[in-house]
């Protein structure tokens, strides 16, 4: 008891040192993953006959990333659907991005929006109708857009039928559909929760006298992987949206569902206990088989959230001769923020480090902001009122100016903030709400916990969509199921679209910016000062084509040491009216020079 007890103080030590954001757990563990131990439309199969240049098309993506509850309401219920997402192509397309990531959007008793699925295969009832969503991917290929699906395969709800027939008796079928520990064995060895009240991954069950695992929330059991039937179930719902014409999927939390399922109790040190955690042994197996059955026989773009433990994992999932995925979203770059700020050395560091791995092999996403995330310009960039437009507008000039597939997510265009909450009351997170009470019951600091969620909280980044700034932001004519950020009076699309300083317009720029010159999506990229605390300045090449881009990453007056003479180069983007040639940067500016 004493020893497991130690084992558990360990655990949550490691946890909550590696976090850099004790509320945010979920992002925290993925960065773990990652520094634990090194630091068609395919509407057809004929796809396949595309050749090598269109199968890669994802490496010229712009994805656009929309969190459904919030984006638009078509039909007043106060909740983002998809015909609400239809009406806005428009807006969605004058942006420029050429692929949506749409969070999940299947049914689901929604205890963690979307991310907890009861049937695959349907539409989950507040987002609309199987005839909506064919309708918006019709829209959107109308469009020139590809969409992206998030697919959640870790775990399901257990609401879903396989786990209500698994749960039924020790004998049903599916039993081994998910992971049982029977209760005449004892109590399992511990498995941390992500998202539960007592941290605790196992629940038990006692209509079949037996404990079933949970990662996430008790209402999103981990499936079984080792299950052939369970993986087939996967490929064949992959292969039903593959056929409608979807053009990838995103893998919800996929490291985990390759697990050691001896369940051996953790080192008592503490030490790797992610390899027993997650990213198993069988993980390339899934993978690769997934590849063999679904992605060779499609043109889809393909990417699981998290890129293992080491730079070599991520590699060995994506290197196109491993026929595994195509590209890699790791969270070193995320992870760098901390609630007090973050090092613009650390910062440069782990970029660069990433980009060097994969110069010459594999291919990287670019992001600093999801739907599990703060808001970008609040985390990274400085959101006071002289800052948040210019400091924006470097951030995103940072993330489509280098290599990979850049990401942004919806609202990070307009500039928008944190949401400004304060009261428990204000969240919807279901791990926020149960690491509240978890605390509540051991008799943490509940300010301080509400505190920091204000500041990292992923409910910051699921506010309502700030359409104009009519009642409830133009999102709506219901009551918004989240709170208004209420700055959107003027952080909104409508006043941006006139103003051509606003983020907004600046966005298209960048997006423009990134079309017009391939050399930022596949040219080499170099790191210049390095040293420099204040500025990221680093050249793009490519066929002969050499562009420079410096970016002051404060709100001070800066100097980049490039040693290039800038009296001949071009100046083809800048965050401010208008601009000198003398190396020195004002606040937050960025620059992107043809040399
Ligand atoms: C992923 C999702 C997150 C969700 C979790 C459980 O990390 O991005 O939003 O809560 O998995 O599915
Ligand atoms: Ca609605």
């Amino acid at each position: 008891m004493v020893k497991e007890a130690l084992v558990n103080q360990i655990v949550c030590i490691i946890y909550n040192s590696i976090m850099f954001n004790p509320i945010n757990r979920l992002a925290a563990i993925l960065c773990l993953l990652v520094t634990f131990n090194s630091c068609k439309q395919a509407t057809d199969k004929n796809a396949q006959a595309t050749n090598t240049t269109d199968k890669q098309w994802w490496k010229k993506a712009v994805v656009y990333q929309i969190y459904p509850r919030s984006f638009k309401d078509s039909n007043g219920d106060g909740v983002g659907d998809l015909n609400g997402i239809t009406s806005k192509l428009d807006y969605i397309k004058s942006l420029g991005i050429n692929t949506i990531w749409l969070n999940p959007v299947y049914s689901s008793p929604n205890t963690d929006n979307g991310y907890d699925v009861s049937d695959y295969r349907n539409i989950m009832k507040e987002f609309g109708t199987m005839a909506d969503f064919d309708n918006m991917l019709k829209a959107m290929h109308e469009r020139g857009i590809k969409l992206v699906m998030d697919l959640v395969v870790n775990h399901s709800s257990n609401e879903h039928e396989w786990f209500k027939k698994s749960s039924s008796s020790r004998s049903n079928p599916y039993r081994n559909y998910y992971h049982w520990w029977n209760a005449e064995r004892g109590k399992p060895p511990y498995r941390y929760s992500l998202f539960d009240v007592n941290h605790d991954a196992w629940k038990y069950d006692s209509l079949t006298n037996a404990y079933y695992l949970h990662y996430f929330s008790v209402q999103q059991p981990d499936l079984n992987w080792e299950n052939p039937k369970v993986r087939q179930e996967v490929y064949s719902i992959m292969k039903f949206w593959a056929d409608k014409g979807i053009d990838g999927f995103r893998m919800d939390a996929y490291q985990f569902a390759a697990k050691d399922t001896t369940f051996p109790k953790f080192p008592v040190n503490g030490q790797n206990f992610m390899k027993y955690y997650a990213i198993g042994p069988h993980l390339h197996d899934y993978l690769k088989e997934m590849n063999h059955e679904v992605y060779s026989k499609y043109n889809l773009m393909s990417v699981a959230e998290g890129a293992g433990n080491s730079l070599q994992d991520a590699h060995d999932m994506v290197d196109a001769d491993r026929h595994e995925l195509n590209m890699a979203y790791a969270f070193d770059g995320v992870g760098v923020a901390q609630a007090n700020g973050y090092s613009l050395i650390d910062f440069k560091n782990v970029f660069s480090r990433w980009d060097s791995a994969f110069a010459k092999k594999g291919w990287l996403s670019i992001f600093l902001a999801n739907h599990d995330q703060a808001r970008l310009v609040s985390r990274f960039g400085n959101d006071s009122e002289a800052f948040r437009v210019i400091s924006s507008k470097m951030l995103n000039t940072f993330l489509l100016t280098m290599r990979g597939t850049p990401y942004v997510y919806n609202g990070d265009e307009l500039g928008m903030t944190n949401a400004g909450f304060t009261k428990v009351s204000d969240y919807n997170d279901v791990a926020l709400l149960n690491e509240y009470q978890h605390l509540k019951q051991t008799g943490g600091d509940l300010n301080k916990y509400l505190q920091s969620a204000g500041k990292e909280n992923r409910d910051n980044s699921r506010t309502p969509f700030p359409w104009n700034n009519s009642t409830n932001a133009g999102f709506t004519t219901g009551k918004p199921w989240i709170g208004i950020n209420p700055n959107y009076k003027t952080i909104n699309a409508a006043a941006e679209e006139k103003d051509p300083n606003s983020c907004l317009s600046y966005f298209k720029k960048v997006i423009r910016l990134r079309k017009d010159n391939p050399v930022l999506v596949d040219g080499k990229y170099t790191l210049l000062d390095k040293s420099n605390p204040e500025v990221y300045a680093y050249t793009r090449e490519l066929n002969g084509k050499k562009l420079l881009i410096l970016l002051n990453f404060k709100s001070k007056t800066a100097t980049a040491n490039t040693g290039i003479d800038l009296s001949k180069a071009k100046l083809l983007l800048g965050n401010y009216p208008a601009t000198t040639k003398s190396g020195k940067l004002r606040p937050y500016e960025a620059l992107v020079y043809q040399l």
